[in-house]
């Protein structure tokens, strides 16, 4: 098992034992409250990402400018964006040792680190630059990006409880 598995399995098992992931765990409305949680904040973050990627590929919202459009959601971006981080991980929490081996969680880990990182960098600097400094082949590239990164966060979540 490399450094990394084993320090991954520690802390899954922390999260597990912890009073909070007991906590979640044994309580019969918790979890099912805090997914509720989960999927507002995903419409909300949903919602957002999918209007400026709409504006991106030329599709609706013409009349915006893609960075009035990008700044005026942001301030939901970024705060559904928290809510799902916590959210998810208290459900982490809940099951943690089990999602440590589940193929699904691990994919969805792996595409929301990669989401994160590419929003904040390449992806903000196209939606907050003005419009003719940026090609628009390059919008069409960074909201096809931005989709399928995010596609495949709610999938691969979608897909944890099949696993
Ligand atoms: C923006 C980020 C996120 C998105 C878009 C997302 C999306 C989803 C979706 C679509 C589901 C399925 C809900 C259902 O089947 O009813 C889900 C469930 C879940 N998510 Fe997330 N999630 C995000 C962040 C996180 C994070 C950061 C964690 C953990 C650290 C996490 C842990 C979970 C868990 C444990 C479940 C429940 C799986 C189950 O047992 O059914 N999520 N998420």
């Amino acid at each position: 098992m490399s450094k990394l598995s084993a320090l991954a399995l520690v802390f899954c098992q922390w999260c597990s034992n912890s009073f909070f992931g007991h906590g979640v765990r044994n309580s019969v409305w918790l979890f099912p409250s805090i997914e509720f949680i989960h999927l507002l904040g995903l419409g909300v973050l949903g919602g957002t990402i999918l209007i400026i990627n709409l504006r991106l590929l030329g599709i609706r919202f013409w009349n915006d400018q893609v960075s009035d459009l990008a700044r005026e959601l942001q301030p939901w971006m970024i705060s559904s964006l928290a809510v799902m981080l916590v959210s998810g991980f208290f459900l982490f929490s809940s099951e943690a040792e089990k999602l440590y081996g589940n193929w699904a969680f691990r994919a969805k880990m792996t595409s929301l680190a990669l989401a994160i990182a590419f929003t904040f960098t390449f992806y903000r600097k196209v939606t907050l630059s003005e419009e003719k400094q940026i090609s628009p082949v390059w919008n069409k590239v960074a909201a096809l990006i931005s989709l399928a990164l995010w596609a495949g966060v709610g999938l691969a979540g979608r897909a944890i409880g099949y696993v």
